[in-house]
C-alpha cells in the first residue's frame, strides 16, 4: 500500500437519539438526529498506520480508541497514514462522541486506502470500531453519523456488516433541541449491561415497556413528517417516563428535564444511555433564548436543529 500523499480531512457527527434509545437494542425502532458538531479526523502521509489520539481522552478511552482503530486500519489494508482526532464534542456525555470518532476515523481511512468514503462503506467500517467501543450497540448511532439526517432507525439481524435499517424524516417545521448537560455520565455499556440483567429476569415485563417505546417512536416519526411538534413533544415527555420506568434516569436527570420543561420545553427527556448523568433534550420552537439562559445559570448547552426547513444564512 503506498503512502496517502496529501492530507485528508473528514468530519463525522454527534448525534442526540429523540426517542428509542435502549429498547433499540432490542428491535423496536427509534428515532436519531444528527448534530452540526462532532469529531474531525485528519490524516498526514506517515510510514505505518497510526492513531494520535486526543490528549483530553482518559487512559482507558485511549486505550479503547487504539484497539478500534487497530480493528478498522486492518480492515482497509493498514495504509500508510497518521490519524489526528479534535473532538468538538464532550466525550462519554451521551452525544455519539464515539460513533463521531469512527465515522470520521472510517472516512480518513478509506480515502487513504483509495476508496470511497460513501455512507455505506463508512457506516461498515465504523461499525467495526463501534463494536469495539460499545459491545453490543444497535447501530443507530454510528448510522445517525455516516448518514447525517434525521432517522426512524430499526436494528436488523443480517449479513455481516449490516446493522439496522433508516429511513430519512422530513418535517415540514423547524425540529430544534437544547441540549443541556447535567450530572457525571455513567458508561453506556454499563447502563446496557444493567438493563440486560433486569430484562433477562423478568422478560415479559421488560418487554411490555420496550412495547410501549416503540409504539412512542412510531407516532413520533409520524408526528415529525406532520410537522406536529406538540405531538412529538408529548411523546417525547412519556418516553421519559418508561425510561424511568426501566430504571434507566437519575435525580440529576430529572431535575434536568423537568428545568427544560419550565423553560417552555414541548417535551424534554434524557438522551443516549441514561444512568446517574449525561445529556438532557428539550424540544423547543425558539431555542436561543433557552440557551442563553442555561448558559447565564452556568448549564453546559448548545441547540441543534435535527429537521425541516432552515432559516437563510444557517449552516446545514
Ligand atoms: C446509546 O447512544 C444508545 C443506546 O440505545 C445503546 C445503543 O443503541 O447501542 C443506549
Amino acid at each position: 500500500m503506498t503512502p496517502a500523499k496529501n492530507p485528508l480531512v473528514a468530519f463525522g457527527a454527534g448525534k442526540v437519539i429523540l426517542l428509542g434509545e435502549h429498547s433499540v437494542v432490542y428491535g423496536y425502532p427509534a428515532i436519531a438526529g444528527p448534530l452540526t458538531i462532532g469529531v474531525v479526523a485528519r490524516g498526514m502521509p506517515s510510514r505505518s498506520c497510526v492513531l494520535d489520539v486526543p490528549v483530553t481522552a482518559d487512559a482507558a478511552q485511549k486505550r479503547m480508541m487504539r484497539k478500534a482503530f487497530a480493528r478498522a486500519a486492518k480492515l482497509v489494508g493498514e495504509p500508510k497514514v497518521k490519524v489526528t482526532l479534535e473532538p468538538q464534542l464532550p466525550l462519554s456525555a451521551g452525544l455519539g462522541s464515539s460513533a463521531a470518532l469512527a465515522v470520521a476515523t472510517s472516512r480518513v481511512l478509506l480515502q487513504a486506502a483509495g476508496q470511497a468514503p460513501t455512507a455505506k462503506a463508512t457506516a461498515r467500517l465504523a461499525w467495526e470500531m463501534e463494536q469495539e467501543f460499545h459491545g453490543t450497540p444497535s447501530g443507530v448511532d454510528h448510522t445517525t453519523s455516516a448518514e447525517e439526517k434525521l432517522i426512524l432507525y430499526r436494528r436488523v439481524q443480517a449479513p455481516a456488516g449490516v446493522t439496522g435499517r433508516a429511513r430519512e424524516l422530513k418535517s415540514p417545521r423547524p425540529v430544534s433541541v437544547v441540549v443541556a448537560l447535567a450530572g457525571a455520565r455513567s458508561p453506556t455499556k454499563l447502563t446496557v449491561g444493567a438493563l440486560r440483567e433486569r430484562q433477562a429476569r423478568w422478560p415479559e415485563r421488560y418487554k411490555r415497556l420496550f412495547g410501549q417505546v416503540g409504539r412512542l417512536v412510531t407516532d413520533a416519526a409520524k408526528a415529525v413528517e406532520a410537522g406536529d411538534l406538540e405531538g412529538l413533544g408529548d411523546a417525547m415527555n412519556v418516553n421519559q417516563g418508561l425510561l424511568n420506568a426501566l430504571g434507566l434516569s437519575s435525580p440529576a436527570l430529572e431535575d434536568m428535564v423537568f428545568r427544560l420543561r419550565s423553560l417552555g420545553a414541548l417535551g424534554a427527556k434524557f438522551t443516549g444511555a441514561g444512568g446517574d448523568g449525561g445529556a438532557v433534550i428539550g424540544l423547543f420552537s425558539e431555542p436561543e433564548p433557552v440557551v442563553a439562559r442555561l448558559t447565564r445559570d452556568g448549564v453546559r448547552c448548545f441547540a441543534s436543529q435535527l429537521a425541516g426547513p432552515r432559516a437563510q444564512g444557517d449552516i446545514p
